[in-house]
């Protein structure tokens, strides 16, 4: 290696890239992937829908992917009951982009972001990149926001953005609306946006708890999701947001890099989005094998935190890596992630937890 110093920002030197371990092992529940491929006909639709894409690749994509925020603005009045116009919803690489961009937007020198822990472990990530400062308050012993603590927080540190995943990664918690509701109320008061994650929202038990209810209330609501989990999408690549008013739109368009979402992407999600009826039928097998796998937990007298999510939050173990790794040598690949003495398990095929069980069964 040469002798060169490389000009890194001194806030990125000695840091790790995100990323979880990547092992090759016959049942991956690591990253809470949908476990189900796409069917034949999803193949073929996304294949000719690229094809004809690929036909203009020597020209840039809509910049604005207006045929696909048209398309997604139709999903989410189907699956929410909510219609709002496309002009207020935003499409990029992922939901990682769409927070991104709401933190380059919305954070930055001075701002502030505020969110709850054990949370999603990419948003101080987010805020380092954009220069944000992080306020981070407890969440209670199980995993639930204290809504009163939430306010007072809120009022004291008067942030720019109030970060809420619900339901929550790594575990499960769903937020309910009313609560919601009165993070939205307090976080107004001092000019703050809050951007709820419900990058999971589709496995939710209950219709109605789904911020996207707000948005016609509030003016200060950015509910992000995804085609990663419900859709089973997570390598195509494809978040969006839907927000209460068109100017958070028009405020991400100043940070996005040009042509950021390619034509190629765009018409393989307007085809993918095309089985959506498909995609959430799915989602019932897995909800299904949410309460198997929570139910077998709770037989071998593990703790199990409720889960409106494709995966399960489970402990306390005395070694939770012991466990993790007991399981890994069994094949099955889990993730040690948030507070010390848990494990978080995504749900996978029937065969797959089944195995999951079975190895549980033998180590605890
Ligand atoms: C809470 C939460 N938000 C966002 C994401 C990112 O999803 P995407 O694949 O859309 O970037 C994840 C991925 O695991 C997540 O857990």
């Amino acid at each position: 290696m040469s002798k060169f110093e490389l000009p890194l920002r001194a806030d990125l030197q000695g840091q790790s890239p995100y990323g979880a371990p990547v092992d090759l092992v016959p049942v991956r529940l690591n990253v809470n992937e949908n476990p189900y491929p796409p069917s034949e006909s999803v193949v073929a639709a996304i294949s000719a829908a690229v094809g004809t894409a690929a036909r203009e690749v020597n020209r840039y994509p809509d910049r604005d992917a207006v045929e696909l925020r048209a398309v997604l603005a139709d999903y989410l009045n189907h699956e929410s009951g909510v219609k709002i116009a496309p002009e207020r919803i935003w499409a990029a690489n992922g939901s990682n982009e769409i927070m991104s961009q709401l933190f380059s937007a919305f954070g930055g020198p001075g701002a502030t972001a505020l969110t709850f822990d054990p949370t999603y472990s990419m948003y101080p990530e987010y805020a380092r990149d954009s220069f944000t400062k992080m306020v981070s308050i407890p969440r209670r012993a199980d995993f639930t926001v204290d809504i009163e603590l939430a306010i007072g927080e809120i009022a004291s540190h008067a942030p720019n953005l109030v970060i809420l995943a619900s339901p929550n990664n790594p575990t499960g918690t769903l937020i309910e609306l009313v609560e919601i509701e009165k993070i939205v109320i307090a976080a107004g008061e001092v000019g703050a946006l809050v951007v709820i994650d419900e990058a999971y929202a589709e496995f939710r038990r209950e219709k109605n708890a789904t911020a996207v209810k707000l948005l016609d209330t509030y003016p200060n609501v950015v509910v992000s999701r995804t085609m990663s989990k419900a859709f089973g999408y997570a390598g195509g690549r494809l978040g969006y947001c839907a927000v209460s008013e068109e100017r958070i739109v028009q405020a991400l368009k100043l940070v996005r890099l040009p042509y950021h979402l390619s034509s190629i992407s765009q018409a393989a999600a307007i085809a993918a989005l095309g089985f959506a009826q498909e995609s959430l039928a799915r989602v019932h097998e897995i909800t299904g094998g949410r309460v198997h796998v929570a139910s077998a937990l709770a037989d071998l007298g593990v703790r199990v935190a409720p889960s409106d999510a494709n995966f399960l939050y489970f402990g306390e173990f005395v070694d939770a890596h012991l466990i993790w790794k007991s399981l890994l040598e069994q094949g099955i690949l889990v993730r040690e992630t948030g507070p010390s003495g848990w494990l978080r398990v995504s749900i996978g095929t029937p065969s797959e937890n089944d195995q999951f069980i079975q190895s549980m069964r033998a180590i605890v």
